[in-house]
């Protein structure tokens, strides 16, 4: 919005710049003949100040539009000397092995300028190896991008983007991309495949561990932050990569939580739940989209012109290119939208999916097409032209290499690790502390440290650990040792296998046992449990989401112990845990907590951390509420206990375990004196939330402050909570706090019947609270 704002602005600015500099220069000549009068002289000698600030600014303006034309200009001078087949290598990502090294056919093919783009080839010597071959041997010297999945960090991994989300805190995301993207820049990799902003609801689906949980305002507050964090003001900064918003769109809801499954989404959904993220991100400048596996409603989104070319090019004005997701071109013809190859690149060509990822349709078949009439080349043009764009805005023209002497360096450095440690701990979600059991205190005689996630350091890393090695990660076993003086007797067993095991009875039994020997020699048992880090991500969709293998026997066996029981979670998706809520005495949730896992892990259990996370998705008590989210809309039947004929299950109640936004802290908040400024605003007007926030426990700690609204009596009907607004504050014990939210068109409207974006009037209601079911709630009107 404040895009088009200030676009328009330069508009109406320049006619008048051009009347005022003619004016300017009419009045000059009026100087010279009337130089005997004082006071026209003052008043020209203003004006003339005016003129040179007015000139400056047009300067300014036009340097800007000079250098964008720049570019054009030259890639319109590159287009008119390539040849189809050049053309067409530059639409062309090929992976590269997964050690990081390119495959040998990579080397002919870009010396022939046949290919563009690669991705997994990392390490600054290999990509200044290909890059040599495009830049000095190819014949249009056209530098290859080098593309890499920096998910939750390069070398240095930070928590699960899920789990970052659970900070509420935007600038932690941000700060971890743009440690990210230094990483990766000195590798040679200036383009992300990241943010992954897709909204999920549903946590069978296991890439809910990639995107920022289901709601669309944090969602969108989170993909700008890491769209930011990535490419900075400028991605073709030094030390700046360029960032791809994914997957475009719809593909956390795919049917059943199955992964590349068929979606079916209103456009109202899309609008309103699925979009937002992403224009977030091409609000803050991301220069590159992903188009997604999915079928939606009926045309797959990798074809799917609506999504690619009304909404994204159309209505939103995108200017960057968009790269198939891995094959999906050419799974059009697995979704039966195309009968063959050649139909497939140009469906998905035609419908604006400019780069082809992996498969190789554009290359063997648009010069075909476009003999038969079937493809323009001005489509093809087009999409050359838009990666041109992104490689030029890279800089990578004018500095192709990346300097290896400095690559290492810049690699894992304390910084990097010590910002993993401090983003890792604000992840961490508090869940339940009975009896105030944690903090621990450091002069604890004895603890046990059981589970088999405690000690395993790969599972630290999570689902995408781009270049990390497992061996940097510091495990949750490594991270309590390092925290206690050698005075405190730490008893460690693994207990059983994390996704359940393929020993023999009697071997399993042997684990049980060590480990009730472990918890009934200490004071304190911390158990780790949830999933290994493969169970979450791409392709890792699960039907149950219970704690896997025997992990709910073993906590049962160690609870048996009487002894105070720590659980530490670890998993990339919401679980159904409702035996360990209700008998442990204390979970925090840590998600994938990266290289530093065990270290932050530790901060907070020992208290030198106050947890201060929110959790960015419902957690179910079943399998089978699900989708179960906080923003649904309220039926005509809303759940009744007294009333059998309402929207319930008959045998589950219909809420969730941890509702969205929830968790806890060591100290304790109150929060009171909700006021909203205006009782009646208009419909284009604003105004302000303030509410008072205090600490009134004995420890410093951080509050989610968290404004929701709901409208009712309009032409469509509204969820019955929706986030517009959060703070995360920290106070010190006693300390009180005004917090203020904006109340805006942006955060007040909705879609109407029409697809229109409007602010109706009538009632709103808001919440300002803890989470999405506490807190305190008032009202006010949109006038007519
Ligand atoms: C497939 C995944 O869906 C996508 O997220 C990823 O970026 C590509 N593979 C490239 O690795």
């Amino acid at each position: 919005m404040r895009k088009i704002e200030h676009k328009s602005m330069k508009r109406n600015v320049r006619p008048w710049l051009i009347q005022a500099a003619s004016h300017f220069k009419s009045q000059v000549s009026d100087f010279r003949f009337q130089i005997s009068n004082l006071k026209f002289q003052i008043s020209n000698l203003k004006f003339e100040i005016l003129v040179l600030f007015l000139c400056a600014g047009a300067f300014a303006s036009t340097a800007t539009s000079l250098q964008k034309s720049d570019v054009e200009r030259r890639i319109d001078a590159l287009l008119k000397r390539m040849t189809l087949e050049e053309k067409l290598g530059q639409l062309q990502i090929l992976d590269g092995e997964a050690n990081g090294n390119y495959r040998p056919e990579h080397l002919e093919m870009i010396r022939k300028g046949l290919l563009g783009s690669t991705l997994n080839v990392r390490g600054a010597k290999h990509t200044n190896e290909l890059q040599r071959l495009a830049f000095e041997k190819s014949r249009l010297k056209i530098p290859m991008l080098f593309g890499f999945d920096v998910i939750h960090g390069y070398r240095t991994i930070f928590p699960i983007s899920l789990g970052e989300a659970a900070s509420w805190d935007p600038g932690v995301a941000e700060r971890s991309a743009s440690i990210a993207a230094s990483e990766a820049a000195a590798s040679g990799v200036r383009w992300t495949f990241a943010p992954m902003v897709d909204i999920a609801r549903d946590p069978r689906w296991g890439r809910i561990s990639e995107g920022a949980g289901e709601d669309p305002y944090l969602g969108a507050a989170m993909a700008r932050a890491r769209v930011r964090g990535f490419q900075g003001r400028d991605y073709g900064a030094p030390g700046r990569i360029v960032a791809c918003a994914k997957h475009w769109v719809a593909y956390g809801a795919s049917e059943g939580g199955r992964d590349y499954n068929t979606t079916d989404v209103s456009e109202r959904a899309l609008r309103e739940t699925y979009f937002p993220p992403f224009k977030a991100a091409l609000d803050a400048g991301v220069g590159t989209f992903m188009s997604a596996f999915n079928d939606l409603n009926g045309v797959p989104a990798s074809a799917n012109p609506f999504t690619l070319t009304t909404v994204l090019r159309n209505e939103w004005k995108f200017d960057g290119f968009v790269v198939s997701d891995y094959e999906s071109v050419k799974e059009l013809i697995n979704h039966g939208l195309a009968a063959d190859e050649a139909e497939a690149a140009r469906a998905a060509l035609s419908a604006g999916v400019d780069m082809e990822m992996v498969s190789r349709l554009y290359g063997k078949y648009a010069a075909q097409l476009i003999r038969e009439g079937k493809l323009t080349q001005a489509i093809i043009d087009e999409a050359v032209r838009r990666v041109l764009r992104i490689k030029f805005r890279l800089g990578l023209f004018d500095k192709p290499y990346t300097d290896e002497a400095r690559e290492q360096a810049a690699i894992m450095s304390r910084a990097n690790v010590e910002a993993a440690r401090e983003v890792a701990a604000r992840s961490m979600v508090l869940l339940k502390n009975e009896r105030d059991v944690l903090p621990i205190n450091k002069d604890i005689h004895s603890i046990a440290v059981i589970g088999p996630l405690a000690d395993d350091q790969q599972d630290m890393l999570g689902s995408w650990s781009g270049d990390g090695r497992k061996e940097d990660a510091v495990t949750v076993l490594a991270g309590i040792r390092a925290k206690l003086s050698p005075k405190t007797k730490i008893n460690y067993a693994i207990g059983c296998s994390a996704a359940g095991s393929s020993i023999d009875a009697p071997a399993e039994r042997r684990l049980f046992d060590e480990a009730v020997r472990a918890a009934t020699q200490s004071d304190v048992t911390v158990i780790t449990l949830g999933e290994s880090a493969e169970m979450s991500g791409e392709a890792a969709s699960r039907a149950s989401l219970d704690l896997p293998g025997r992990q709910l026997d073993l906590i049962k066996a160690i609870i048996a112990t009487g002894k105070p029981t720590v659980v530490v979670l670890m998993n990339g998706r919401p679980l159904t845990i409702n035996w360990v809520a209700e008998h442990s005495t204390a979970i925090l949730e840590t998600w994938f907590a990266g290289v530093q896992a065990g270290n932050a892990i530790a901060d907070v259990l020992f208290g030198d951390v106050n947890p201060g996370g929110k959790l960015p998705v419902t957690f179910p008590r079943e399998v089978g509420q699900v989708p179960l989210y906080y923003n649904h809309t309220n039926t005509g039947r809303p759940p009744d206990p007294n009333n059998k004929y309402t929207s319930k299950y008959l045998d589950a109640p219909v809420t969730p375990l941890f509702p969205f936004g929830f968790g806890l802290s060591y100290t304790r908040f109150r929060i009171s004196n909700l006021r909203v400024a205006a009782s009646s605003v208009k419909p284009d007007g604003r105004t302000a939330v303030t509410v008072e926030v205090e600490n009134t426990g004995s420890r410093a700690g951080d509050e989610v402050v968290q404004l929701y609204i709901r409208r009712t009596g309009v032409s469509v009907t509204r969820p019955v909570r929706e986030l517009k607004g959060f703070e995360r504050i920290t106070l010190r014990p006693g300390e009180m706090r005004r917090v203020e939210f904006a109340l805006a068109p942006e955060h007040l409207g909705f879609y109407n019947r029409d697809m229109r974006f409007v602010v109706e009037p009538g009632e709103i209601k808001v919440f300002v609270g803890p989470n999405s079911v506490e807190g305190l709630e008032t009202s006010f009107r949109i006038a007519r």
